[in-house]
């Protein structure tokens, strides 16, 4: 069954720049009828804001003041959606960091921010408020997040986290009940200021040395690549699938093997 964007309403943390924004604009321009950027960069709110009115029209999007790590926060940005456009349909987890020198708060966002938003996407929000029979979440995990990655280990644990819990969550157990199918995308590197400013944000010199000799052997990719794969996924992907979207090309599934097929014969 495809997903019809056209006139739903979504919910994007850390949508108010990077690759974030460049969801928001894509769907719109795919027919939603409305997007919340829940962003904890008010002046990154703002200009998004204008763009998207600039391009799009007024009343597409609101900005609301949040911070993913904080579940009272992140609840405020469900409860404004609510308020101000009746229904939430997709949810894209999408706050990040890259920052493995200030490991813990990379932890909070990244882990327990995406936790957050599933809790209240599926267990509450989504299920009471889609305007369709389905409801989507995307929980944006990475490369990192399905091969180690030693550069910046603790970050490469989050992204794993963010993939375990979407095939777990995206179980069918849960889509029967709720009808919300949850997803993970995985971007390979992509042109944003999380890659422009990566230097110093690691463990130390001996990961600085990991990443001098090996960041520019990946391919790279604009943000409106990931975007337009977004939209893909959202339209196609069955629930608890995993998806790359790596150097423009287009997406394909990541399937983790059945730790049986490992055990000996
Ligand atoms: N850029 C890449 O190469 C790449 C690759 C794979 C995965 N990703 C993931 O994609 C997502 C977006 O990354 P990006 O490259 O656009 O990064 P970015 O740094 O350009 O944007 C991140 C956005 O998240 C917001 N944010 C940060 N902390 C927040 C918080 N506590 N609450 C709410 N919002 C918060 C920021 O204000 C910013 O608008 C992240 O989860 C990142 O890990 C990025």
């Amino acid at each position: 069954m495809t997903f019809e964007i056209k006139g739903k309403v979504a919910l994007i943390s850390g949508g108010a720049s990077g690759i974030g924004l460049r969801y928001a604009k894509e769907l719109l321009r795919n027919g939603l009828k409305a997007v919340t950027l829940a962003d904890i960069n008010n002046a990154f709110g703002q200009k998004a804001l204008e763009e998207i009115e600039k391009e799009f029209g007024p009343r597409k999007a609101i900005y609301v003041q949040t911070d993913v790590t904080d579940m009272k926060s992140f609840e405020n940005a469900f409860k404004k959606t609510i308020e101000v456009f009746q229904n939430l349909d997709i949810l894209i987890n999408n706050a990040g960091i890259l920052n493995d020198a200030m490991w813990e708060k990379e932890v909070a966002i990244n882990i327990n921010g995406v936790i957050h938003g599933v809790l209240l996407g599926l267990e509450n929000y989504i299920p009471k408020y889609k305007s369709g029979s389905e409801g989507v979440i995307v929980n944006i995990s990475s490369i990192a997040g399905i091969k180690e990655f030693s550069i910046i280990p603790i970050y490469s644990a989050t992204k794993f986290a963010v993939m375990g819990m979407s095939k777990a969550f995206g179980d069918e157990d849960h889509y029967n009940r709720t009808k919300v199918k949850v997803l993970a995308l995985c971007p390979g590197v992509t042109e944003t200021p999380l890659i422009t400013e990566i230097n110093g944000k690691n463990l130390g010199p001996p990961y600085q040395k990991l990443l001098d000799e090996n960041l520019s052997k990946l391919p790279s990719q604009e943000p409106e690549c990931v975007a337009r794969a977004m939209v893909k996924i959202i339209q196609n992907a069955k629930t608890g699938t995993v998806w790359v979207a790596e150097g423009g090309q287009e997406p394909y599934e990541f399937i983790l093997p059945e730790r049986e097929s490992f055990a000996p014969k």
